[in-house]
Order: C-alpha cells, then sequence, then structure tokens
C-alpha cells in the first residue's frame, strides 16, 4: 500500500455547463466558466506555486506567490484570485515570475525557522515545497531581524498544537473555520509584523469556541497547526479510504499509517457525504481502537457472579453452541435469538440476521434501530413505500427552506451541519421545531426565522396544525397531489386537518406554539419553492413517532416538497451503518430490502438460497425477548456491537431481563454494561480492523478497509459462521464481497451492488439495479416506490406519560458533539476533556425554584427509578423542561426512562419523562450498587491467558 495522493486545484471548481478554452504555457485547455487561472492550470497538470489557496476553500490572494503573465495585461496578477476569460493566453513560468516568486519566498523564510530537517512536518509541508519549487538558494535578508522564532506553542487542545512561529499567516485556517465548518472561531488578531491567528478572543484553543474538528489543520500549509499524533509517531508513509464509525453522516478518510500504527485521519476530498471535512470524532477519536481495556481473546463463565476465564476460540465456540442448542432443545426453537448491530458492515449484519433465520431456526432478530429509527421505516413504508431518507445530503445546495425538527445536527451530524450552515449563509430560510434551543437557531451569520419551542410530545399536534394552515390557506400544491397522490386518502386528510380543534390557536395551549409563529412557520415551508424536512430522534422517540414520521410525509406531499433536489423528508440517522442494519434484514419481520417475511415469494427465494425452510411468522422484537425472558420462555441471546443495558430504556427491565437468560453471548469491542449479565464475550473488531461496507443516512453504500488485522485474530463475519459451524449449520464465505454478492442476487434494491462497483464509483446510492445502475440519489422522482403516495391521519394522542404533582417536569434527552451514544469508544479517548459527565439542564427559574445552584448534585426521579448528576443551568431548554445526555454508564439516564414506546413500533419515547429534581449529596444508592456489581462482575481470573489464534 502506498501513499493515497489527492491534487489540490487551488480553489473549488464551478458548477456550470458553460466552458471558456484558453491557452497556458502554449497549451489549449477548456474549462468551466468562473474557473479561476490558477485550477485551469491544475486540470491539465500545471501546478502554479501557491500557499494560501486551496480547493476547498475560496481564494484569497494573499500570499502573491501564484503570480502569472497575461497576454494583453499589464502587471502579473494572481492566478487563484483572476477568473479564466475567453481566448485568454497565460504564462505561469517566465523569468521575471521567477524572480518575483523567489522575492516572496525569502521573506517567508526570513521569519520562519530553520528546522525543516527536525519538523515535524518534513516532507509533508507546503512552505518547504514551495521553497523547492521556486528555487530559492538563498535569503539576502538574513535572520537576525524581527521575527517570531519564540513566540509560545498552544499545547491545549488534546489533539493538535499551534506553533506561532512557524505561521506565515496565510489565513487558511480563518477562512477554513469559516466556510468549511462554519464556527467562524479564528481570527487574525493585530495587523502587520504583529498579526497572529487568535482563537476567539486570543484564548487557549481548548477554552475558545473551537470544536476541534481539524479542518484548520488541514488547511494549515506549514507546521503551524498540526497533529499531535503526527508529531509524535512522524508522517505517515502508507494510506487506504475508508469511512467513519461513528455517525450516519458517514465521512470518509484517508486512514494514513506508519507501519501498523495509525498516525492521522484526513477527510477524503472525494467523499460524496463529507467533500473533505469531518468532525472531532472520526478525525481525531481512534485512540479506542488500541486502549487497554479492549479484550482481545475469547470468555467464557457459568455464572454471573464467576470470573471470567480467557478460552480459545474452538473452546468459545463449542461451548456457546452447546448451550444455545440446549436451551432450544429444552425449551423450544424460539427461546433464543439475535440483536444485530448498527456500529457493524452490512455484511456483518446480514450474517446474523441469516444465523438466526437458517441456523437458529427463527425470526427472533432485533437491533438498535427499534431504538432510533424504527418509526421512520414503518411511517416513510407506509406513506412513501419504501424506509429510507429520500434525498442525498447534496440536495440540500438546492433548499430554500429547511426545516430541522427533533435533530441538531452541529451536535449529532456535525459534518452535515457544517454543510447545512453553508447553505443558510447562502440564504436559505431556517425553520427550527424542537423544545431546546439548539445552537443552530442562533449561530455565527446563522438565525432561524422560526424556532417552534414545542412542549415535548407535542410533535404531532404541531405539525397537524401546520398542515390545517397549508389547507385552509389554500397553500397545497393542487397539481402534485392530482398526479401523484392517492385522491381518497388525501381528500380524507385534508377534512381531518382542516377541522378547527386542530388549527394553531386550538393547539397552542398544550403545544406551546404560540399560533402566529406556526402559521408563519407552515406558509414559509408550503412557499418554498423547495423546502426539505431533516428530522432526528426528537421525532421517532415518542409515543406518537410514526405518526409524526408520516405528519412530516403527508406535509411533503401535500405541498410537493418530494421527489426532486432541495426536497424530502431526510431522517438523520444515528449510528454509522443503522440505515444498513434495517435494509440488511435485522429486524423480525422483514427480510432484507424490507420484503415482509410473511410474504411467499420471498420467503421461497432465500429458502433456495439458504437451502432452509423459513418461519413466516415474525420474530420477537428487543423488548418482547425481555418480556419473555422476564415470563422464563427465552433464554438465550447473541448480541453483536450493543449495550443494551445502558441504550435500551427502563434499565431495571433490561437487567431483570437478561439476568433471566442463561446463556448471553456479547460480541463487542469492550466489557460493556451489558456484558456485565454474559456469560460467554466473544472479542470484536474496530472498523479499522474491519472490511466491508457502511450504508449511511443517504443510502449511500461505502467501503470500509482493514487497516490493520483484527487484533483478536478473527474478523466479526468470521466469527458468525463459526458459531453457525459449530452449531451445526455451515456458513462459508472467503471474503465479505462474497456476502454482499448473495445480499445483492437475493434482494431487488441491491441487486447492482458489488464491492467492484463501489470501488469504481467511489460510493453507490440504493436502489441500484437495472433501472438506476449508478445507484438513486434522489427517491420518488417520477413516482412514489409504493405507487401513489398515501396520506395517513394523524390523530394526536398525549402521551400517557403525564407531568404532575410529583413529576412536575419533563425530561428529554440528546447527545453531545464530543460523545457518541453509550460512550463505549469516546468515553475512552481525549474527548472527555470536553464532556466528562452527563448533567441536566435546568432552566434558571426550574432551579431557583429548588434551590440547585450550577454545578450542584441533584437526583433525578420518575416512576421508573432515579439518578444523580450534576446540574447546569442554562436558557437553553424552556420552563418545566429538563435535558440530559446519556454517554456515561455511572449516571445511566435510562434508569428514569419509562417503557412507553411507540404504538407502531415499540421505539421507546425517550423524549418525554416526567420527572422531578431535587437537591443531592452524590451518587443514589441504585449507582452505588451498579458500580459494585459491574466491578465484580468484570474480573477476569488470573489464569493463563490462551493466545487469540
Ligand atoms: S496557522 Fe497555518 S493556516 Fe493559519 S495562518 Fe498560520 S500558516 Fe496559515
Ligand atoms: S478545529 Fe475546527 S472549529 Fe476549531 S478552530 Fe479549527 S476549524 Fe475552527
Ligand atoms: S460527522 Fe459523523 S461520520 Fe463524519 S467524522 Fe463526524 S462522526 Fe464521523
Ligand atoms: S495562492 Fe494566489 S495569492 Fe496566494
Amino acid at each position: 500500500m502506498s501513499l493515497v495522493q489527492e491534487i489540490d486545484f487551488g480553489t473549488p471548481a464551478k458548477r456550470t455547463e458553460k466552458t471558456v478554452s484558453l491557452t497556458i504555457d502554449g497549451m489549449h485547455v477548456e474549462v468551466p466558466e468562473g474557473t479561476s487561472i490558477m485550477r485551469a492550470a491544475a486540470t491539465m497538470g500545471t501546478q502554479v506555486p501557491k500557499l494560501c489557496s486551496t480547493d476547498s476553500l475560496n481564494a484569497f490572494g494573499s500570499c502573491r506567490l501564484c503570480l502569472v503573465e497575461i497576454e494583453g495585461r499589464p502587471g502579473t496578477p494572481a492566478s487563484c484570485t483572476t477568473p479564466v476569460a475567453q481566448g485568454m493566453v497565460v504564462r505561469t513560468q517566465t523569468d521575471r515570475l521567477a524572480k518575483l516568486r523567489r522575492g516572496v519566498m525569502e521573506l517567508y523564510i526570513s521569519d520562519h525557522p530553520l528546522d525543516c530537517l527536525t519538523c515535524s512536518a518534513n516532507g509533508d509541508c507546503e512552505l518547504q515545497d514551495m521553497a523547492g519549487a521556486v528555487g530559492l538558494r538563498e535569503v539576502r535578508y538574513g535572520y537576525d531581524g524581527g521575527n517570531h522564532l519564540r513566540d509560545t506553542r498552544d499545547e491545549s487542545n488534546p489533539y493538535f498544537t499551534y506553533d506561532p512561529s512557524k505561521c506565515i499567516v496565510c489565513s487558511r485556517c480563518v477562512r477554513a473555520c469559516q466556510e468549511v465548518q462554519g464556527t467562524f472561531a479564528l481570527t487574525i488578531a493585530a495587523r502587520g509584523f504583529d498579526s497572529r491567528v487568535a482563537a476567539s478572543a486570543g484564548d487557549p484553543f481548548l477554552e475558545s469556541e473551537c470544536v476541534s474538528c481539524g479542518a484548520c489543520v488541514q488547511a494549515c500549509p506549514t507546521a503551524t497547526l498540526m497533529e499531535k499524533s503526527v508529531i509524535a509517531a512522524g508522517t505517515p508513509e502508507h494510506s487506504a479510504v475508508t469511512t467513519c464509525g461513528y455517525c450516519g453522516v458517514g465521512c470518509t478518510f484517508k486512514a494514513e499509517m506508519r507501519g501498523d500504527e495509525l498516525v492521522r485521519m484526513t477527510p477524503w476530498k472525494d467523499g460524496k457525504a463529507n467533500h473533505g471535512h469531518s468532525c472531532v470524532k472520526g478525525r481525531f477519536a481512534w485512540g479506542y481502537a488500541n486502549h487497554k481495556d479492549r479484550i482481545l481473546n475469547p470468555m467464557i463463565r457459568e455464572k454471573t457472579a464467576d470470573p471470567w476465564r480467557e478460552v480459545s476460540w474452538d473452546e468459545a465456540f463449542a461451548y456457546t453452541a452447546q448451550k444455545l442448542k440446549g436451551l432450544q432443545a429444552q425449551y423450544g426453537k424460539n427461546s433464543i435469538g439475535v440483536i444485530t448491530s448498527s456500529r457493524c458492515t452490512n455484511e456483518e449484519t446480514y450474517l446474523v440476521q441469516k444465523l438466526a433465520r437458517k441456523t437458529f431456526g427463527n425470526n427472533n432478530t432485533d437491533t438498535c434501530a427499534r431504538v432510533c429509527h424504527s418509526p421512520t421505516g414503518y411511517g416513510l413504508k407506509t406513506t412513501f413505500g419504501t424506509s429510507a431518507g429520500t434525498n442525498d445530503f447534496d440536495s440540500i445546495d438546492f433548499a430554500d427552506v429547511i426545516v430541522v425538527i427533533g435533530a441538531n445536527p452541529t451536535d449529532g451530524h456535525p459534518v452535515f451541519a457544517s454543510h447545512m450552515k453553508r447553505r443558510l449563509r447562502d440564504g436559505a430560510k431556517l425553520i427550527v421545531i424542537d423544545p431546546r434551543r439548539i445552537d443552530l437557531v442562533k449561530t455565527p451569520h446563522i438565525q432561524a426565522a422560526h424556532h417552534l419551542q414545542l412542549k415535548p410530545g407535542t410533535n404531532v399536534a404541531v405539525l397537524t396544525a401546520m398542515a390545517h394552515t397549508i389547507v385552509t390557506e389554500r397553500l397545497v400544491n393542487e397539481a402534485f397531489v392530482r398526479e401523484r397522490c392517492e385522491d381518497d386518502t388525501f381528500a380524507e386528510w385534508r377534512d381531518f386537518v382542516a377541522d378547527p380543534q386542530r388549527s394553531p390557536e386550538a393547539t397552542e395551549p398544550f403545544t406551546g406554539v404560540p399560533a402566529h409563529e406556526l402559521r408563519a412557520a407552515a406558509r414559509l415551508y408550503a412557499k418554498g419553492p423547495n423546502s426539505a424536512f431533516y428530522y432526528g430522534l426528537g421525532v421517532t422517540e415518542h409515543s406518537q413517532g410514526s405518526t409524526a414520521v408520516m405528519a412530516l410525509a403527508n406535509l411533503a406531499m401535500a405541498t410537493g416538497n418530494i421527489g426532486r433536489e432541495g426536497t424530502g423528508v431526510n431522517p438523520l440517522r444515528g449510528q454509522n451503518n443503522v440505515q444498513g442494519s434495517c435494509d440488511m434484514g435485522s429486524f423480525p419481520h422483514e427480510l432484507p430490502g424490507y420484503r415482509h417475511i410473511s410474504d411467499e415469494k420471498t420467503r421461497a427465494l432465500y429458502e433456495a438460497e439458504w437451502d432452509v425452510k423459513l418461519d413466516p411468522e415474525p420474530g420477537l422484537r428487543i423488548p418482547n425477548m425481555l418480556d419473555e425472558a422476564v415470563e422464563g420462555r427465552f433464554k438465550g441471546i447473541y448480541i453483536q456491537g450493543e449495550d443494551i443495558l445502558q441504550s435500551d430504556p427502563n434499565t431495571h427491565h433490561v437487567a431483570a431481563g437478561l439476568a433471566a437468560m442463561e446463556c448471553v453471548v456479547v460480541h463487542d469491542l469492550f466489557l460493556n454494561e451489558t456484558a456485565d449479565y454474559a456469560h460467554v464475550f466473544l472479542p470484536g473488531s474496530t472498523f479499522l480492523e474491519k472490511d466491508g461496507t457502511f450504508t449511511n443516512a443517504e443510502r449511500r453504500i461505502q467501503r470500509v478497509r482493514t487497516m490493520i488485522k483484527p487484533k483478536n485474530g478473527l474478523a466479526d463475519w468470521e466469527i458468525t459462521c463459526r458459531l453457525s459451524e459449530a452449531m451445526g449449520v455451515p456458513m462459508h464465505y472467503d471474503h465479505p464481497s462474497q456476502v454482499m454478492d448473495e445480499i445483492a442476487r437475493t434482494t431487488p434494491t441491491f441487486a447492482g451492488v458489488s464491492f467492484d462497483l463501489i470501488d469504481k464509483l467511489g460510493s453507490v446510492q440504493w436502489p441500484c439495479n437495472e433501472k438506476a445502475p449508478e445507484g438513486t440519489p434522489t427517491m420518488h422522482a417520477n413516482g412514489f416506490v409504493r405507487g401513489k403516495g398515501h396520506f395517513v391521519l394523524t390523530e394526536y394522542v398525549a402521551t400517557d406519560e403525564k407531568v404532575g404533582p410529583r413529576f412536575p417536569l419533563l425530561l428529554t434527552t440528546g447527545r453531545i458533539l464530543s460523545q457518541y451514544n453509550v460512550g463505549a469508544q469516546t468515553r475512552r479517548t481525549a474527548n472527555v476533556v470536553w464532556h466528562e459527565e452527563d448533567r441536566l439542564e435546568i432552566h434558571p427559574q426550574d432551579a431557583e425554584d429548588r434551590g440547585i445552584r450550577d454545578g450542584d448534585y441533584v437526583k433525578l426521579a420518575s416512576r421508573a427509578g432515579s439518578t444523580s448528576l450534576r446540574a447546569l443551568i442554562t436558557d437553553r431548554v424552556a420552563p418545566g423542561v429538563v435535558y440530559t445526555t446519556f454517554h456515561h454508564p455511572d449516571t445511566q439516564a435510562n434508569v428514569v426512562t419509562t417503557d412507553y414506546s411507540d404504538w407502531a413500533t415499540n421505539c421507546p419515547e425517550y423524549k418525554v419523562t416526567a420527572v422531578q429534581v431535587s437537591p443531592s449529596n452524590g451518587p443514589t444508592d441504585w449507582q452505588e450498587i451498579y458500580r459494585a456489581h459491574s466491578k465484580a462482575s468484570r474480573h477476569i481470573a488470573d489464569e493463563p491467558v490462551a493466545a487469540a489464534e
């Protein structure tokens, strides 16, 4: 493997069909109108020397190194800021230009440390390259004058340093923070010789507004902003392109290595989801892969009170197979099941559901999407005909009105948030529907047109009141509805929403949204002309989650905002492969490609492929598995890459279910909280050790490539196959690409997908088949997948979870940028400097009523349980609402969430829990017991360690 090379074209590409021809250095070239001379030269292989420009940023024209001569024009204009013109004749190399460029470089170098040989960027520094490119051989001014060589470094950020002695004040970092990231944390402070990059008001980076995305580090042409990992390990010597293992944005990166050590993750410029950008997690938070807590050998124990015993893989498989088969023999075929992982690849997930269906002989397979986006699956399938987001991320460039509902993209989907912020700065209007004042509501150069700060649990009433406004104010797109949607369901829906009891005025008293504000937002959305919904778990994790998704779909259809760029209903998926895990048939009622298990034809296809008779009845969902376990009928489970004790609601019930099982198999990186109840632990691999594909929120299938061999000796897909084999059902593949071939053979929406195609195109969005051989960026373009769009009545039914005198506040939950879900990975990285504990956000008025000061420990109690954490007093939440994250097991926020769930899918109602908050002295009894139990159950016996095979 060698280093993957990328060309820097100097300035961004222009999107236009119109082209211009010119001559550069005697060569004819044709480029899109508006292209810079620098970029035009680069397209024909000529690199004009440059320092202040790079193709991810708009041209700035400050360094004066890129000068060129243009026939018929005086002077030597900068090629980065001068656009091409028809018939232009340009020279990039002349004696005059060479002299001028050397003069510029001399000035830079006269105030630059001469430590190239020992500099961490040696060989990877544009300043060094340019000194060579312009032929600089001497510096006439000497090095004794005023300089910055003794300026002090800022080492405060855990991942990168700022060494001002090496800064050439090119401003690329400042512009990257503005244009690419949209945080505006950096400025050039002072003037002339004293110019200096400053974070916020000259704070250390760690204390500034910087969110550590690393865009400035990537843009810096010198070693001024530099990754600490490169300083420690040296510059990389080989790399490959792979996909981030964290969130559903699906950023692709060059994983840059020295030997088998990862030294840097550089966002891949051609990545279609991220276009060369990343967040702090994908770029920097990969240290967990080498964390000492990783378990690398399989372990077993008879009882959860026993210490773990490390065993060989053979023994682990034999033991697990004998246990699971024994349970089926004793308690019946349906007494065991699986949970697939949205962190694992499509191929791994496919094999785990196959394990349930083929090897176990039942449909007891479910996935963590149960607790996040299962209502998306149900809602979009019912209305449009398929369970997936409608548009690609780039579609947002064409949106005039962006509605963000129940999502917090700057924390949850940061790279897409940066893209969204660019579009908003370019003039799109923003509507935020959220109980909390998320950052997007007001952030540098962005102000939401409307923030509908609804009471938690009232999404359906608010969206239906928007529909009421659109229908009664005659804003329906009649032509679209007539042509594309069902007449009867539309007519029924129109009459339903027009009822005055569903008006903004009638619903205001319980939604908390002022009617005039809601009406204005509805008009803005309807008039677009291109309006797009982006939503998250604040829509789905409710007792009416599926209804709310259908309410969004109704609005999109009624206004014709579906089926073209700039529109759509777009779920922001949480985990890296949650889309894929749903696509792969992880749900108990669906085979891959969302085909119901009761469908005889589909079953016949798999029966032939797998040589097995399939059960036509749907299997158990996660909550049903746990209920059945408590009842003594469900006895064994194989859980791949999922910590249900932390991530599922009502922790006490989950613990009771797991404790009642006789064989809990956990396949994971770390001894997670669920593993406290496990009898078998199978060590898993990080994304750096995997080979396969992930599917992001846009249905984009991308390659994950093995950078390091699996540290435990076996790839995750091999582990599932070996377990099946040990149970007497061989499952053999030589490579994950063969699993994808099987998926393509049996799933019409994946029929054209193969590793070869993905390697050729970089990525592909399903459906990909004969009709769409290179995939489908925009769904429902010429008709809905189900035929005509189906309107659904969205009656608002208040949740049974009500506030009252005992529990007068509403708790809602969410994520924070630096941490990821239950924190198993990010808590094992330096990201903890930004978030070492979950805090409870509480409005100043509610805090004062209870005598709570900022930072005090408080008890958070619901009818399900209580926990204790520290308070953060803020008016981001409205009075009566409190908010917390769920990243730390010590807090166990899900101890307080209830077991109410979505009526259609059982997705838990995480976003509404009636709670009380009171002063506390520290951890609750439950937390103390939990900590003691965890410690005891993680004990590993001091016996000889069986080496990984
Ligand atoms: S820190 Fe780097 S990118 Fe920023 S001004 Fe200095 S040299 Fe340029
Ligand atoms: S790391 Fe990102 S947020 Fe921080 S200063 Fe650099 S570009 Fe701005
Ligand atoms: S936005 Fe998501 S996919 Fe992209 S780098 Fe961050 S965590 Fe990874
Ligand atoms: S690269 Fe053109 S002026 Fe700096």
